[in-house]
């Protein structure tokens, strides 16, 4: 399994580090457009290789901005992009579409130039639409274009849930606690599915107030805008650690259910569009759709996210042609 990580700063450093630490790979290419960027984080992380214990090969490459060479990148079988600028503070991820679009494409084409067997996994900013812009350029099946923010967004969910679980009283961890967040990865319209929320099997409406269970779905939404506050800058463990997650689950064809941003062809009754849904990864990357009757107020809350999705499709343009 060979993957490669386009741009290495924070978050993609992050996929490259855990990746290696994983060692189901046999090789990362981290690779920048920033000289020595990428070479030098791939050396630093092969110096944890004794310590963690791993054999990946992790390697740097330079791609130059006026000479793009992605040679070192020929027969990946999976490109997780994190190219782009993030977000600052009092910026929302909409806001980066305009220089992001631009990127990506040019990042897309170079990279399925060398392997055009991959499987894309689209970090970059803003995600739903970044992931819509490579399947539309690309033109690749809708199973090799993925985007990661719904295992991002649930895991934050489960972080908050257990915060709340643990002030009323049980002793939750993260990995105690079931959480599922659909719909596009924004502040605004993201959907953590309180209905499938659970604590162990029990459903969290059961243990928690609804102000409670309130205020963790708001935290969870805010989510990344908090940590970008925090950091000066938009964060880059958990977003690093949820696109490795999805790479394993392909690599070890694990068929493992995650929410992930994919191409909608009439399912959840939308087409035209890349969502966050529940989806079975393996190798072939999208195995299945899986289809979740929402409940109460839900539908009406994914709606709302399809609107202002396709609202952000809107602003690709130029970008699309
Ligand atoms: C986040 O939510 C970077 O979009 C990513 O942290």
């Amino acid at each position: 399994m060979k993957v490669t990580v386009v741009g290495a700063g924070n978050v993609g450093a992050t996929v490259a580090n855990v990746l290696a630490a994983k060692n189901f790979c046999s090789e990362v290419v981290l690779i920048d457009v920033k000289e020595g960027l990428s070479e030098g984080k791939a050396m630093d992380i092969m110096q944890t290789a004794h310590m963690l214990n791993f054999d990946t090969t992790v390697i740097g490459a330079t791609s130059p901005l006026d000479a793009p060479d992605y040679s070192a990148t020929a027969g990946s079988d999976v490109i997780v992009i994190t190219s782009g600028i993030p977000r600052k503070p009092g910026m929302s991820r909409e806001d980066l579409i305009g220089v992001n679009a631009k990127i990506v494409k040019g990042v897309v084409d170079q990279a399925l130039k060398h392997s055009p067997n991959a499987i894309f996994i689209i970090i970059s900013n803003p995600m739903d639409a970044m992931t819509y812009l490579t399947l539309k350029d690309s033109k690749l099946p809708r199973n090799r274009v993925l985007g990661q923010g719904g295992m991002l967004d649930s895991s934050r969910f489960r972080y908050f849930l257990s915060k709340a679980l643990q002030k009323a009283g049980y002793p939750a961890t993260p990995t105690d606690v079931d959480g599922t967040v659909i719909g596009g990865h924004s502040d605004k319209t993201m959907v953590p599915l309180v209905s499938l929320a659970t604590y162990r099997g029990i459903p969290v409406t059961q243990l928690l107030s609804d102000e409670e269970i309130k205020d963790a779905v708001e935290q969870t939404k805010v989510g990344g805008a908090t940590l970008t506050k925090l950091l000066g800058t938009s964060a880059w463990y958990a977003p690093g650690a949820a696109a490795a997650a999805m790479v394993e689950a392909i690599a070890l064809d694990a068929k493992k259910l995650m929410p992930c941003c994919v191409y909608l062809d009439g399912e959840y009754g939308e087409k035209d569009l890349c969502i966050g849904v529940p989806v079975i990864l393996g190798k072939n990357g999208l195995e299945k759709i899986v289809e979740y009757k929402l409940e109460g107020d839900e539908k009406a809350k994914f709606d709302e996210s399809v609107a202002a999705a396709r609202a952000t499709n809107s602003k690709l343009g130029d970008a699309l042609k």
